[in-house]
C-alpha cells in the first residue's frame, strides 16, 4: 500500500511538472516545451493555421556538428504563443547519399507558408550541400499536405537563372561582378525569409551575392518556384537575417549585419511596397544591449493573431560550440510614428501590447 501511495505521489509530482503553465516569454532563458524540453526550433519561423501557431525551426544538437544538420526541421504548435507542445521533426534530413538533404548537409532558416490555391504547405529553407562549406548557397524547398508534416523534398536551386531585377539600372559597376556572375546559374541564397501579402502573393527575400545584397522575389502562384520578378536591395549593405511584416499597408524589414554567429548591431527599413524604394531606419534597438540586438539575431517578425499593432521581433541567441542549447530572444515591437524600436523586456507577456 506504501509503495502504492509513493507511486502515486511521483506520479502527481510528473503530472504537475509536466502541466506546467508558461505565462511569460522570458527572453535568452531556457524554453521548455509542454514535456519539459527546451524548445529545439533555431533560425525559426511561425505559421498561423486554424487558431494555432505553428513554429518551425533547425533542429539542433550536442557540441560542433550540431552546426549541420542531423535531424531535420522541428514543428511545435502553440495556441498562446507560451506553451508549446511538441509536433515532432517535420523534414527530415535523408540518409541517401545522393538527397541533396543528406544528413550533415546545412539547413537553415526554415520557413513554412499556406497556399489557399493548392491547399499546400510549403517550406522553404537556405541548403548548404554537405562537405561543401557555405558554398553551394542554395533555397531547398519541401511539401506538405498537413501543417505538421511529413514534408517531402521538391528541389533545391539557386535564384531566379537568367533574369534580371526590375530595378537592373541601380547596377553598380562594384556590385556588377558578383551579379554577372551567377546571372545564368542563379543568384547566391543563404539567410533566407518567405512573406505573404494580403492578395497572397509570396516572395523569397534573401541575401545573395556572397551576402553583399538581399533579393527579394516573387513566387509563383504554387509558391513552388519563382517568376523571374525580383529587386536587389540594399546593395553592399552585408544584410543577412532578413524578416519582413506589414503594418496599415506599409513594409517594414528587421535583419542583421554581418558578423556569422556572433551578434551586431540590428538594421530596419520601410517601405511603400514590397519592391520598395526600400529606406533605411537605423538599428530598431534602444537601450542597454542594444548594440548587439541584446545578443540576439533576428528570424521573424510574428503578427500577433487579434490584437491591434502587435508583433513580436523572434531573435536566436546562437550557441555555436553547442548549438542545442541555442536561446530564443522575443520581444514586442513597439511603434513610433512611421518607425518602430525594440527593447529589452526581463520578462514579459501579451498584455504589453494593451498597454
Ligand atoms: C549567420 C547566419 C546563420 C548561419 C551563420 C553561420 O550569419 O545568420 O543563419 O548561417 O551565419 O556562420
Amino acid at each position: 500500500m506504501k509503495r502504492l501511495i509513493s507511486l502515486c505521489a511521483m506520479f502527481a509530482m510528473f503530472a504537475l511538472m509536466y502541466a506546467q503553465n508558461i505565462r511569460n516569454f522570458t527572453p535568452g532563458q531556457i524554453w521548455k516545451d509542454t514535456k519539459g524540453v527546451h524548445i529545439n526550433a533555431h533560425g525559426g519561423g511561425m505559421l498561423l493555421h486554424k487558431n494555432t501557431y505553428y513554429w518551425f525551426g533547425e533542429h539542433k544538437v550536442e557540441g560542433g556538428i550540431g552546426n549541420t544538420a542531423q535531424v531535420g526541421v522541428h514543428c511545435y504548435s502553440s495556441k498562446d504563443l507560451y506553451n508549446w507542445v511538441d509536433e515532432g521533426i517535420a523534414l527530415q534530413v535523408s540518409d541517401d547519399s545522393i538527397s541533396d538533404i543528406q544528413r550533415g548537409c546545412i539547413l537553415e532558416r526554415p520557413k513554412v507558408i499556406y497556399n489557399s490555391r493548392t491547399k499546400k504547405f510549403v517550406m522553404w529553407f537556405h541548403l548548404e550541400l554537405k562537405g561543401k562549406g557555405y558554398t553551394s548557397a542554395r533555397a531547398g524547398i519541401a511539401v506538405a499536405d498537413k501543417v505538421t508534416g511529413p514534408y517531402t523534398f521538391v528541389c533545391s536551386t539557386r535564384a531566379t537563372p537568367g533574369s534580371y531585377p526590375v530595378n537592373v539600372k541601380e547596377l553598380s559597376t562594384d556590385t556588377k561582378k558578383l551579379f554577372v556572375r551567377d546571372l545564368n546559374g542563379g543568384q547566391m541564397v543563404r539567410d533566407q525569409q518567405l512573406f505573404v501579402d494580403d492578395d497572397g502573393k509570396a516572395y523569397h527575400i534573401f541575401a545573395s551575392e556572397d551576402n553583399s545584397t538581399l533579393h527579394i522575389a516573387e513566387l509563383t502562384d504554387t509558391y513552388l518556384g519563382y517568376t523571374g520578378k525580383y529587386v536587389r536591395v540594399f546593395e553592399n549593405r552585408y544584410m543577412e537575417a532578413p524578416a519582413i511584416f506589414k503594418k496599415d499597408g506599409l513594409y517594414y524589414f528587421v535583419g542583421s549585419g554581418c558578423t556569422g554567429w556572433a551578434p551586431n548591431a540590428a538594421r530596419s527599413a520601410a517601405a511603400p511596397s514590397i519592391w520598395g524604394p526600400w529606406v533605411e531606419l537605423g538599428n530598431p534597438c534602444v537601450g542597454e544591449g542594444a548594440d548587439k540586438t541584446f545578443q540576439s539575431q533576428s528570424t521573424y517578425i510574428l503578427p500577433v493573431q487579434g490584437m491591434k499593432n502587435a508583433f513580436i521581433y523572434m531573435g536566436d541567441r546562437w550557441t555555436p560550440s553547442n548549438p542545442i542549447d541555442g536561446r530564443y530572444v522575443w520581444l514586442p515591437i513597439q511603434f513610433e510614428e512611421n518607425k518602430f524600436e525594440i527593447e529589452w523586456q526581463d520578462e514579459w507577456n501579451l498584455d504589453f501590447f494593451r498597454r
